[in-house]
C-alpha cells in the first residue's frame, strides 16, 4: 500500500515512472493534463482493508464519488467491492460494470423518485436515509412498485472528525443524516411501514480524517443506538460506519486500513451486525496522478509562475479547498531552483494547483501532481470550455487509455441554438 505520495512514481533512470511505465512515454502518447493510475496501487489499497476485516463479517463499499471511472469500478467489482452511490448515475455506472446491485448502499441528501424507483428495481442492498421526508417517499415508491425497501437511518453522532470544515459532515450542523437522539422516534416510524425494511445504521462523520478515535467514537454510539432499538425488538442487521480514511497528501503520515480500523473495531467487538464500510479517497487518492506540462514561465517581479496545462477545472481541490497535492518534475535537471506558483491557463486568481514550490524547470518539462486520484477526475469540469482531461491506467509495462480526451465537438454537443440564431449566422452590426 502507498504511504507517501511519491511512492506511486518513483524514479527508475532519472526519470519517473508509475509501475514499468515512464511519464514521459505516458504524455508522449496520450498528451496531456492526463490522469494516471497504477493498477497495482489500487489493487494494494483494496488489499489493505480486506486484510484489516479478516475475520469479520464486513462489506466494504467503495464511495464512488471519489471515482467515478468505469475502469477503476470494474476492477474493484472484480475484486469483489460493494459500492456506495449517492445517485441514479452512479447506480448505472456500477451496473455498466457488472456490479452487484445486492452490494450497493445508495447514500446522500436529495434522492429523486426516479433514482429510489431505479435502485429498487436493482434490487440495492439498502437505502441510507437522511430525513422523516426521505422515509415517507421511499415508503411511497416502494408501495407503487409492491415492493419493500431496505433501509438505514443515517445517523448524526455529533463527533468532531477534526478535519477541513467543507468535508465535515458529522456535526449538529451539517445537513447529513438526523440527530442521532432522534433515531429511535424515526425507527420505530419506519418499523411500522408497511414497505420498508428496516436493515441497519448508518453514520459518516467526514472525510481526509487522519485520527481514528472520532470514528471509533461514533461506532460506540451508534451500536448503544442499535441496542436501544433491539430492545424494542427493531433488529439491526448491519452497522454502516461510512468512509473517511485519510491519506498522505505530503510529510504527514496517514493510518493503514488496519491501524484505522483497530480502535473501531475494538469498540464493536463482540457484536453480532455486519459491518459495511464506505472509504473513497483510501481506495483511490494515492493511486492516480495528474500529469501535465509546463507551457510558460513567466517572472513575475513578486513571482515565479510555471504555466502549466491542467488547470483548476481538471484538478479543483487546491482552489476550492486550498488543498496541497506534492508536485514533482517528471524528470530531474541541474539547474536553479526557483519557488513557483504552478497555475492554470483559466482565467480565475485561484486557478493554482500549488503554490511556492521549490522546482528547477524549464518550459515544456511534465510535472507530476501526486495523490490525485480521488475527487479529481470526477470534480472536474469544462469551465472555460476546456476538454476533460485523458485517463490512462498503468498495469504492469502496460498503459491503457480508460478515458479519451474529450474533444471541443463533444462539449458542444448538447446544446440547442436559439432557432433564430443558427450557429454560423455572423452577429449583426452594432
Ligand atoms: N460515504 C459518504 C456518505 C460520503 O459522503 C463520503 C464522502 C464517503 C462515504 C467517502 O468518504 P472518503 O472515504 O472518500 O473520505 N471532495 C472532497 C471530499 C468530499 C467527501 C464527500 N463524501 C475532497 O476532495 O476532499
Amino acid at each position: 500500500m502507498i504511504t507517501c505520495p511519491g511512492e506511486l512514481a518513483p524514479h527508475i533512470a532519472g526519470e519517473r515512472h508509475v509501475e514499468k511505465v515512464a511519464l514521459t512515454d505516458v504524455a508522449a502518447r496520450f498528451g496531456t493534463p492526463c490522469y494516471v493510475y497504477s493498477r497495482a496501487a489500487l489493487t494494494a489499497a483494496w488489499q489493505d482493508y480486506q486484510q484489516a476485516l479478516a475475520g469479520r463479517d464486513a462489506l466494504v463499499c467503495y464511495a464512488v464519488k471519489a471515482n467515478a471511472s468505469l475502469a477503476l469500478l470494474g476492477l474493484f467489482a472484480r475484486l469483489g467491492a460493494g459500492f456506495d452511490i449517492v445517485s441514479g448515475g452512479e447506480l448505472a455506472r456500477v451496473l455498466a460494470v457488472g456490479g452487484s446491485a445486492t452490494r450497493v448502499v445508495f447514500s446522500g441528501v436529495g434522492k429523486r423518485h426516479d433514482e429510489i424507483a431505479a435502485a429498487l428495481a436493482a434490487g440495492i442492498y439498502c437505502f441510507n436515509v437522511e430525513s422523516a421526508s426521505e422515509l415517507l417517499r421511499i415508503d411511497e415508491v416502494a408501495r407503487v412498485h409492491g415492493m419493500q425497501a431496505p433501509v438505514a437511518l443515517r445517523v448524526n453522532p455529533d463527533v468532531d472528525p477534526k478535519t477541513h470544515p467543507y468535508i465535515s459532515t458529522g456535526l449538529k450542523t451539517a445537513k447529513f443524516g438526523v440527530a442521532i437522539d432522534e433515531a429511535p422516534e424515526l425507527y420505530r416510524r419506519a418499523a411500522a411501514m408497511s414497505s420498508l425494511r428496516v436493515r441497519g445504521i448508518a453514520c459518516h462523520i467526514g472525510s481526509q480524517l487522519l485520527d481514528p478515535l472520532p470514528a471509533a467514537e461514533a461506532a460506540a454510539k451508534v451500536a448503544q443506538l442499535a441496542d436501544l432499538l433491539h430492545g424494542e425488538g427493531i433488529i439491526i442487521d448491519h452497522l454502516d460506519l461510512g468512509g473517511g480514511k485519510g491519506i498522505a497528501y505530503g510529510e504527514e503520515s496517514a493510518p493503514s486500513a488496519a491501524d484505522y480500523l483497530a480502535p473501531l473495531l475494538q469498540a464493536l467487538a463482540g457484536r453480532r451486525e455486519k459491518l459495511v464500510f464506505e472509504p473513497g479517497r483510501s481506495l483511490v487518492g494515492n493511486a492516480g496522478l495528474l500529469l501535465t506540462r509546463i507551457e510558460y514561465l513567466k517572472h513575475g517581479r513578486e513571482r515565479h509562475f510555471a504555466i502549466v496545462d491542467a488547470a483548476m477545472n481538471d484538478l479543483m481541490r487546491p482552489a476550492l479547498y486550498d488543498a496541497w497535492h506534492e508536485i514533482v518534475p517528471v524528470r530531474e535537471r541541474a539547474g536553479e531552483v526557483r519557488s513557483y506558483d504552478v497555475v492554470g491557463p483559466v482565467c480565475e486568481s485561484g486557478d493554482f494547483l500549488g503554490q511556492c514550490r521549490a522546482l528547477t524547470v524549464e518550459e515544456g518539462d511534465l510535472l507530476a501532481v501526486l495523490s490525485a486520484g480521488a475527487y479529481g477526475m470526477t470534480m472536474s469540469s469544462n469551465y472555460n470550455t476546456r476538454p476533460r482531461a485523458a485517463e490512462v491506467l498503468i498495469d504492469g509495462e502496460t498503459a491503457i487509455l480508460i478515458r479519451r480526451r474529450e474533444t471541443i465537438a463533444e462539449l458542444m454537443a448538447a446544446e440547442l441554438p436559439l432557432p433564430d440564431v443558427a450557429p454560423t449566422t455572423p452577429c449583426p452590426p452594432g
